[in-house]
């Protein structure tokens, strides 16, 4: 997303409220956005305008799913990730998609547009959910594979519900991890117990390059640090599994006690989103509890030349058609060795988003204004990138499902997929680095 078009977002909306028939009695929103009347009718307006047309999916599969939140411990160096599952049928209400208005101010920072944008964001999106019950009780009787979710660059643990939710709905636990190296929206912890007791949250914000600041050096380093906490999340969930006693830092309604003996603990992958998608790279070369690991539109830029030769488990590329270029394209070949499974596959008409829950967010103008949607219907594209999904992790941690059904997906076999790639990489020279998006 480019932080013009979110300026041209900003300008749509002032417009829209100018022409809108309220008593608009402000021309100026900057120095009114703290008068709650002003609030509260850009907020009906906004509601009218958009909301009705906020549709993440429900899961495909059998399984009702729940959510639910986790820290541990309320350090910057604990584990923070939300969690999808296999639940009861139970009467939860639907679970709060975007939960505190500092991931929408630090979406703005990310964007690099007025912190305005934060707050208009806010109003856009505070109160959507997502189709999960939040906190419902697990579903038992069942041990369920496990998938630890990596975020994107500006994102957080909770904007990829309609992958986590449909993989729940199938029968896996998926754990969305928060990163805390800077390159969440934001993200909190606590300062000390008494923090937690009142409820007073230390906020982190996205951390942007400085000026002059090389990009790999810094974006490896954080890579490192992501992949780290993917382990840690996972030894979390394991140790849960085991019986170690472990305490919310949230206090929420779930006890996480219902996890022991939940996992089927050795069949563990790894996915993720864009940056989420280089940590999956580093995850699988660091931890081989990670059986495989699905990358999903990964920016390579911050994987290390030593890596690619590192990951001896399967590893599945599921590309947009619009987002990837030749560098980006032949760094991932370069995990293509000798007599290890691997498979790339692109999604037609796709852009970047479509595996962000945004691109359920909006209507079709402003989405494809905004390049959160692309050419292809973004429930057809999710589809198609959840069940190739399935049918890979099915495979390669050796589920007894009937996910193979979609086994020629893996092959892009598919009119909305290209086997591979559509992107021409022979005129590359293939070290280049190239700037930062
Ligand atoms: C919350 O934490 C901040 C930072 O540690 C501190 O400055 C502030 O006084 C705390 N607020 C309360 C109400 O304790």
């Amino acid at each position: 997303m480019l932080p013009s078009k979110l300026h041209a977002l900003f300008c749509l909306c002032t417009c829209l409220a100018l022409v809108y028939p309220f008593d608009w009695q402000v021309l100026n929103p900057v120095a009114h956005i703290e008068s709650s009347a002003w609030v509260s009718k850009i907020q009906a307006l906004m509601g009218a305008a958009n909301i009705g047309q906020t549709k993440i999916p429900r899961g495909n599969g059998f399984y009702s799913v729940g959510c639910t939140d986790l820290m541990f411990d309320y350090t910057k160096k604990g584990t923070f990730l939300r969690l999808y599952y296999p639940s009861q049928d139970d009467h939860h209400s639907d679970t709060l998609w975007i939960p505190n208005k500092e991931y929408f101010l630090g979406l703005s920072k990310f964007l690099g547009t007025h912190w305005l944008m934060g707050k208009i964001m806010s109003l856009f999106f505070g109160s959507v959910t997502t189709p999960a019950a939040w906190n419902a009780p697990l579903r038992t009787g069942e041990k369920y594979p496990l998938i630890i979710f990596s975020h994107g660059l500006g994102a957080l643990r909770t904007i990829y519900s309609a992958i986590g939710i449909d993989l729940a709905s199938h029968g896996f636990i998926v754990a969305a991890v928060e990163h805390r190296d800077g390159s969440a929206s934001s993200t909190y912890y606590f300062k000390d117990q008494s923090a937690v007791e009142i409820g007073n949250k230390s906020w982190l914000y996205f951390r942007t390059l400085k000026r002059g600041e090389e990009a790999f050096p810094f974006r490896n380093k954080q890579l490192r640090q992501r992949a780290k906490e993917c382990s840690q999340a996972l030894s979390l969930i394991l140790d849960i599994d085991h019986g170690r006693p472990v305490t919310n830092v949230l206090d929420l309604e779930f006890d996480v006690e219902q996890l022991k003996d939940s996992i089927d603990r050795d069949k563990i992958a790894v996915m993720g989103h864009s940056f989420g998608g280089a940590t999956v790279i580093q995850t699988l070369s660091e931890d081989q509890r990670f059986r495989c690991g699905i990358a999903l539109d990964a920016w390579m830029l911050p994987v290390g030349d030593e890596v690619y030769s590192r990951i001896p488990q399967p590893l599945f590329f599921i590309n947009s058609e619009h987002f990837q270029n030749p560098s980006n394209i032949l760094r991932m070949k370069k995990c293509f060795l000798p007599d290890r499974k691997r498979k790339m596959i692109t999604i037609r008409g796709s852009v970047h988003q479509n595996f962000v829950d945004f691109t359920f967010a909006t209507g079709k103008i402003i989405g494809h204004l905004f390049t959160l949607k692309g050419d292809i219907d973004s429930n057809v594209a999710i589809s198609l990138s959840n069940k190739a999904s399935l049918a890979f992790l099915q495979k390669h941690l050796g589920l007894e499902k009937d996910f193979d059904q979609w086994d020629s997906l893996i092959e892009g076999e598919d009119d909305h997929l290209i086997p591979g790639t559509n992107i021409d990489t022979t005129n590359t020279k293939p070290l280049c680095r190239t700037p930062e998006e």
